[in-house]
C-alpha cells in the first residue's frame, strides 16, 4: 500500500490492478503540464504523459528529440498536481532500444523521478524481451502497438505474454482490434483502434482544439479552445494600448 492509499481523507490513486478487461470503458488522456493534469485528474481513469509532448508543447515536427530528461520534468509535474488517475509516462525513442539494461536504468529513473505507476514503450515482437525484463523486475509496463498492419496481432501477443499490464493499440482497424481484444488477457486501449478496445485515449491537446495544425479522422474535438485563448489575448492586447487596463482595481493603493 502507497503512503497516499493509507491516508484517510485522501483520495485514492488509481493502481494498475483497477485495469480490468470488458467492464466500463477505461478512460485516458495525455498530460505535460500541472494545470492541464489537476483538471483531467477527476474525469478519467490514467493519463499518460506520452512523447507527442514533444509536437504538441515544444514544436517538433516528431517525437524524436524528445529525451528522458523532458520525461521527467513533465511527469513530475503531472504526479505533483495529480490525486486520482494512474500517471503512465512514455520512455522515448532512444531511450530503450538499445539493450534491456538501458531500458531498466530509463524506466527506473522514470519510477523513481516522477513518481508516475508505470511506463509505456513502443514496439512488437522485437520488444517482447525488453518488457519480460522490466517487468520480472518490478516495472510496470504499458504496451503500444500498431500502425504495423501485417505484425499487430503477434506483436499484442507478445508484448502482453511479456508482461505488459496493458496494451495502446494505434490505428488499427476494426476486426484487429476486436481479434487483439478478445485474444489478450490484458486491457487494450484504443486511439484511432475503433471501439472494439477496453478502453480509449486521445491527445488532450487534440480534444481540446489546442493543436490545430491537423485533426487525425480518430479525434473528436469536445472543445474548440485555440480561438477561445487567441480572443482573449487580442481583448488583453487591445484593452492595454487603449490604456483600459489596467484600472485602478488591479493597482496597489488606490481605491
Ligand atoms: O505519446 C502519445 O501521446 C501516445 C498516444 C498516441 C497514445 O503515445
Amino acid at each position: 500500500m502507497s503512503a497516499q492509499e493509507g491516508t484517510p481523507g485522501r483520495v485514492k490513486r488509481r493502481g494498475i490492478g483497477d485495469f480490468g478487461k470488458g467492464g466500463t470503458p477505461i478512460v485516458g488522456l495525455t498530460a505535460y503540464t500541472a494545470p492541464i493534469a489537476r483538471l483531467l485528474d477527476p474525469e478519467v481513469d490514467f493519463l499518460l504523459v506520452g512523447d507527442s509532448v514533444g509536437m504538441v508543447v515544444y514544436g517538433f515536427a516528431s517525437t524524436l528529440p524528445v529525451t528522458v530528461e523532458m520525461m521527467i520534468a513533465h511527469g513530475a509535474a503531472v504526479v505533483r498536481s495529480t490525486a486520482r488517475a494512474l500517471i503512465v509516462v512514455d520512455l522515448p525513442f532512444g531511450s530503450y532500444q538499445e539493450s534491456r539494461e538501458q531500458a531498466f536504468r530509463n524506466a527506473a529513473r522514470l519510477l523513481a523521478e516522477t513518481g508516475c505507476s508505470a511506463v509505456k514503450l513502443e514496439g512488437g515482437s522485437e520488444m517482447a524481451d525488453t518488457v519480460r525484463f522490466l517487468t520480472l523486475r518490478g516495472i510496470p509496463v504499458m504496451g503500444h502497438v500498431g500502425l504495423m498492419p501485417q505484425s499487430v496481432n503477434d506483436d499484442a501477443a507478445a508484448i502482453a505474454a511479456a508482461g505488459a499490464f496493458a496494451l495502446v493499440i494505434e490505428g488499427t482497424v476494426e476486426p484487429v482490434a476486436r481479434a487483439i481484444t478478445e485474444a489478450v488477457p490484458v486491457p487494450t486501449i484504443g486511439i484511432g483502434a475503433s471501439p472494439m478496445c477496453d478502453g480509449q485515449i486521445l491527445v488532450t491537446d487534440d480534444v481540446l482544439g489546442l493543436f490545430a495544425q491537423f485533426k487525425p479522422r480518430f479525434v473528436r474535438r469536445y472543445a474548440e479552445l485555440g480561438p477561445l485563448i487567441a480572443a482573449a489575448a487580442k481583448t488583453y492586447a487591445a484593452d492595454v494600448r487603449a490604456r483600459r487596463f489596467p484600472t485602478s482595481e488591479h493597482c496597489f493603493g488606490m481605491k
